[in-house]
């Protein structure tokens, strides 16, 4: 049995509604599944959790406060993009990682049908319960589905009963290993783009990072290889299918970890003079809102996007600098030398050679040693030099701000996961 679980309410589904019309809808069938909002309610899934224990064979079951059939119209080719967003249905994969949670509130607050796909423990080290993850989700479609495997992928979007207009994954490997970033990063993303558009999408909306400019990681690789089977399926199918490639710099989480230890009276750690590299960090809403504009607009079609935060790129010391200044004290600095690190990688990669089991450890190894050194910001491959300048920003909320709110509030939600690389 297929179950939908909504944050708004229990919406389930019978198999085969209606056949897809990809192109010639006018009012999405998804509209017609939609019941009234209503707060989430644990009961009402401890129910369907029953429901789920208790039904063997492959039978869907459905509420429907509306059983009007979809309408139909055959005579007008649609694009989705002509369509106001509450007929857009919008599937997001990695819709309960950092970015994928606001991605999620921000196209449900744009009035988007959002179907978002999750694990049924999900979150940092699977710490989430599926009622907790529909309280994140609200608002949403939740599917529980497997997307590292295109059947359990294919069959969830098959129940779902509705053509889906645009993918939007924000999947990523947790951990950043080799084999990890090789099945989420590329075989779960494709998995992803693949069921979406034997589903009907049209466009494909990818959150990417910048530092792929300079693969010399695996999960840079693994993304990269993704990114060009997208141009390719858009090259092939101009009429049918684009996409966005969305590559920020920094999220503010990945600059928070050192703001408690500071005002603890510890040293600002960084690598050599503190100036090896600099970034415009952005910000989960602003990120998730820029990913949103990717959804409907026109000049974001077949496009790679770098894009940064608002205001000037950031060099650690400054960063450090920034924090001291809201403390109110003496900057503290204390500056290691990134040979110390290239030790370290090269000891490691000695060991991988004959422990293949180090090989993640040298892999993280590399990722700390990649943002010791190396910018997030658009990098110019005649020169080899990174630009702050011709980074885009986007966004309104600050470095400054999020460190004055950690300092606050601490940095709940802000948590690195896994290796606490990134
Ligand atoms: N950190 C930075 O400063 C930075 C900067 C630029 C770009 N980026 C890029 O942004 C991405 C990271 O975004 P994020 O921080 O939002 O990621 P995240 O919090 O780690 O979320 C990853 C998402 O992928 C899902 N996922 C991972 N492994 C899965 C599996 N085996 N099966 C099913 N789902 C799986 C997670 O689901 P669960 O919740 O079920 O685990 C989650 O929804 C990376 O691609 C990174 O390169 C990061």
């Amino acid at each position: 049995m297929n179950l939908c679980f909504s944050s708004n309410a229990l919406t389930l589904h019978p198999p085969k509604l209606h056949p897809f019309k990809t192109c010639y809808l006018s009012q999405p069938p998804f509209t017609a599944f939609q019941v009234n909002p209503t707060p989430f309610c644990s009961s009402q899934v401890s129910t369907l959790l029953q429901l789920t224990r208790s039904t063997t064979s492959k039978r869907v079951f459905h509420i429907r406060a509306n059983s009007a059939p979809p309408t139909v119209d055959e005579t007008k080719p649609c694009s989705f993009r002509e369509r106001s967003p509450k007929d857009v249905n919008v599937l997001v994969v990695g819709s309960t990682g950092y970015i994928g949670k606001f991605v999620v509130k921000e196209l449900v607050k744009r009035g988007f049908n959002v179907i978002a796909i999750a694990r049924e423990q999900s979150g940092i080290r699977g710490k989430d319960s599926k009622e907790e993850t529909l309280k994140q989700l609200r608002g949403a479609s939740v599917w529980f589905s497997d997307v590292t495997k295109i059947d359990s992928l294919e069959n969830s979007l098959d129940s779902i009963g509705c053509p889906i207009d645009v993918v939007v994954s924000c999947l990523a490997s947790r951990s950043g290993g080799v084999k990890d970033s090789w099945k989420i990063d590329y075989e779960a993303t494709k998995n992803s783009l693949v069921a979406g558009r034997k589903h009907g999408a049209a466009h494909f909306v990818l959150l990417s990072a910048i530092c792929v400019q300079k693969p010399l990681l695996e999960f840079q690789r693994a993304k990269l290889k993704l990114e060009a089977e997208l141009m390719r399926e858009a090259e092939m199918d101009q009429n049918n299918f684009s996409y966005s490639i969305v590559r920020p710099t920094a999220f503010f989480k990945s600059l928070g970890g050192q703001v408690e230890l500071v005002k603890e009276g510890k040293p600002y750690v960084m690598f050599g003079d503190g100036k090896l590299c600099a970034c415009k960090p952005i910000s989960e809403q602003d990120l998730a809102s820029f990913i949103a504009d990717c959804v409907m607009s026109e000049d974001k079609i077949n496009q790679v996007l770098p894009i940064g935060g608002p205001g000037k790129a950031l060099t650690p010391l400054e960063q450090g600098e920034i924090l001291f200044g809201l403390l109110g004290r003496e900057p503290k600095f204390l500056k290691v030398p990134i040979g110390v690190m290239d030790f370290a990688i090269g000891v490691l990669d000695f060991l991988v050679k004959f422990f293949p089991a180090l090989e993640d450890a040298a892999e993280f190894g590399k990722i700390g040693r990649y943002y010791a050194a190396e910018s997030m910001l658009i990098l110019d491959p005649d020169t080899g030099e990174y630009s702050a300048e011709k980074t885009p920003s986007y966004g309104k909320d600050t470095l400054e701000e999020f460190f004055e709110r950690v300092l606050r509030e601490g940095m709940a939600g802000q948590e690195l996961g896994e290796q606490t690389i990134f």
